[in-house]
């Protein structure tokens, strides 16, 4: 038999009560956490999304009430009344931030009953797939209610931030027309215009170059973005962007305004900022030192570079990648000179797995030093090597020589792992970093044509626009990334803001007039209607939420995500519709 809420009235949440209200007599509201039947005495846990708080029901003082609360399950919702008493000191518990003090029921309303969860909510052990399926019964645990606090906490700390700027929240389209970020379109049918469609904003990124040259001059919005794209722990095919474009600004004007809100970050999360302004590298420096345009600055294991050392020597596989116009670059494991064979295939394997074609190492050790090469250097080549890494006698040095992007890469991927195998990262550090002067173009070999790294609306440095046509690999452009222990938080640029610049980049990438004015004839008019230098960024707010959760992955940051097939389990979709839904639409499925 249920009972109503009625005139009871909650007087504190279930993680608010203290040493200090003892005496008092309290209502608190919430499900039953967990229970231990005594007989003559139960302890039941109840939790709401402030904390938990352990009710006592003693036979002695209501035989009545015992029997009553002793038929609650997990998960019922309760109202108890009752006295807070001080626990015997022996029974403190100080893992409850109540754990000093107990409720005497004196009162209880069984509101609501539950049927028996598919799994236990605290200490919560079952798959990820059958927590999903439940979500909202996931969603109660409480360090995932704490991720979303946080997450409330970090978005009003955006519009604090940023309103205190000059900046203003404007929304921008969900049903839109495709612009270009390099995903996959998810594309909706319009029913008055059979057979087109509209797509989903992968960004909202021309919009907010609009907003500029309608002369809002600053805008900022919480975004929802939408890519069909393969889903990782840090990708999900609906995200949340902190969207920001201002006017008449360059890099360091959008640094100098995102610095203070990322600074606002660590104080609402509770950690201690970072110095500003954040330090920044070139692209082509984080490449060649740590083989990553996101480098984990928490551990060192630096790349040496040693083309000039294997430049025309005898080891062939190395002197022609050099002449190739490619690279050798080694870093020095310390403390690897004892790994087992094990440890060095492994390692090797990784290397391969990331596109090198093999990975050379060298042991250092005591009086001789021990590498499958020292056949074709002979042992003074091998010290020479040694010499130029700095290695030292307890050290390995792990070599791979190829082009130079491939190189980068997968050396960057073997300094990862060991990084992670080694424990060599100190997860309680935070770095920031600016990565600049990215490369304007990327050359995708499967299609044979030049792509925007970042996109086609990024402005390249001025002094490199005369390589546009001659030489478009080594043009860079006005673009940067804050990137956060290894992550890439947030990417942006200066725009385009003359239509002659957008036209020659469309050129560049292939696009001939008639395509660009087909895709983007409305933006190319608007850039000609006085647009203002303008620039702006994007960080991923869920990426943002996750790293100061320390969460693993999104999908704890984010209510209702999609697994890795890119469908919802809790509801089931996608899901076929009616006849009806798709004759309206004018679409034939061929599925
Ligand atoms: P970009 O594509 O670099 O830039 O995206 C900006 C940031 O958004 C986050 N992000 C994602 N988060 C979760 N799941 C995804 N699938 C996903 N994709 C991206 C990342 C990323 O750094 N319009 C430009 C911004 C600009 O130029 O101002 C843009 O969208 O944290």
């Amino acid at each position: 038999m249920l009972d109503h809420l009625g005139q009871t009235k909650r007087t504190h949440s279930c993680g608010q009560l203290r040493r200090e209200n003892v005496g008092q007599t309290v209502t608190l509201m919430g499900w039953v956490n967990s229970y231990r039947d005594h007989g003559s005495v139960l302890f039941l846990h109840l939790r709401d999304r402030d904390g938990i708080t352990q009710i006592v029901f003693n036979e002695e003082i209501n035989a009545e009430l015992l029997a009553r609360a002793q038929a609650a399950r997990s998960e019922y919702v309760l109202a108890v009344t009752g006295k807070l008493i001080l626990r015997d000191e022996k029974n403190f518990n100080p893992n409850m931030s109540t754990g000093e003090v107990e409720v005497l029921a004196e009162e209880l309303k069984i509101l609501n009953d539950s049927q028996t969860p598919p799994f236990e909510i605290d200490n919560c052990k079952a798959a990820e797939d059958l927590r999903l399926k439940y979500r909202y019964l996931d969603l109660r645990r409480p360090e995932i209610q704490r991720n979303f606090k946080l997450r409330h906490d970090l978005a009003l700390a955006t519009r604090r931030v940023l309103d205190a700027q000059g900046f203003y929240e404007i929304e921008t389209p969900i049903l839109t027309k495709s612009t270009p970020e390099g995903a996959r379109d998810y594309l909706v049918p319009s029913r008055t215009f059979p057979g087109k469609f509209f797509a989903l904003p992968q960004s909202p990124q021309l919009f907010k170059q609009l907003l500029m040259i309608s002369g809002f001059e600053r805008y900022f919005q919480i975004a929802r973005c939408f890519r069909d794209e393969d889903l990782r722990a840090d990708r999900q095919p609906e995200f949340t962007q902190i969207d920001v474009e201002m006017s008449f600004v360059q890099p360091d004007d959008v640094f100098n305004a995102i610095e203070p809100l990322i600074v606002e970050f660590f104080k609402v999360a509770g950690v201690e900022p970072p110095a500003t302004p954040f330090p920044r590298m070139p692209y082509s420096e984080a490449m060649n030192r740590f083989g990553s345009d996101k480098p984990d600055l928490r551990f060192g294991l630096e790349f040496v570079d040693l083309s000039e050392q294997f430049a025309g020597g005898a080891f062939p596989v190395f002197a022609d990648a050099v002449k190739k116009g490619g690279a050798v670059k080694g870093i020095v494991v310390p403390g690897a000179a004892n790994w087992s064979r094990k440890q060095f295939d492994d390692i090797i394997e990784h290397a391969k797995r990331h596109g090198a074609g093999g990975l050379a190492y060298i042991q250092v050790l005591e009086g001789e030093n021990k590498s499958a090469l020292t056949k074709t250097l002979g042992a003074e080549g091998i010290n020479a090597v040694v010499a130029t890494a700095g290695a030292k006698v307890g050290d390995a040095i792990l070599m791979i020589g190829g082009k130079w992007d491939v190189v980068c890469n997968a050396l960057g991927q073997v300094r990862l792992e060991i990084g992670r195998r080694e424990k060599l990262i100190n997860e309680d550090e935070y770095r920031l970093l600016w990565v600049v002067d990215f490369p304007m173009f990327e050359y995708h070999e499967d299609d044979k044509r030049w792509y925007a790294m970042h996109h086609p609306f990024t402005s390249p440095l001025e002094e490199d626009l005369g390589k546009l046509e001659s030489d478009p690999g080594a043009v860079r452009a006005k673009a940067y990334d804050l990137v956060f222990n290894g992550n890439e938080l947030g990417g942006g640029s200066i725009r385009i803001h003359r239509s002659d610049v957008q036209a020659k980049i469309f050129k560049a990438l292939g696009l001939s007039e008639e395509e660009a004015r087909e895709k983007f004839g409305f933006f190319l008019d608007a850039l000609s209607y006085g647009t203002p230098p303008h620039g702006g960024i994007a960080l991923g707010l869920d990426r943002t939420v996750m790293l100061f959760a320390k969460a693993k992955s999104l999908r704890d940051v984010i209510a209702f995500p999609k697994v890795a097939s890119c469908s919802d389990l809790m509801t089931d979709s996608p899901s076929a519709v009616a006849p009806e839904q798709l004759a309206e639409l004018k679409i034939k499925t061929l599925a």
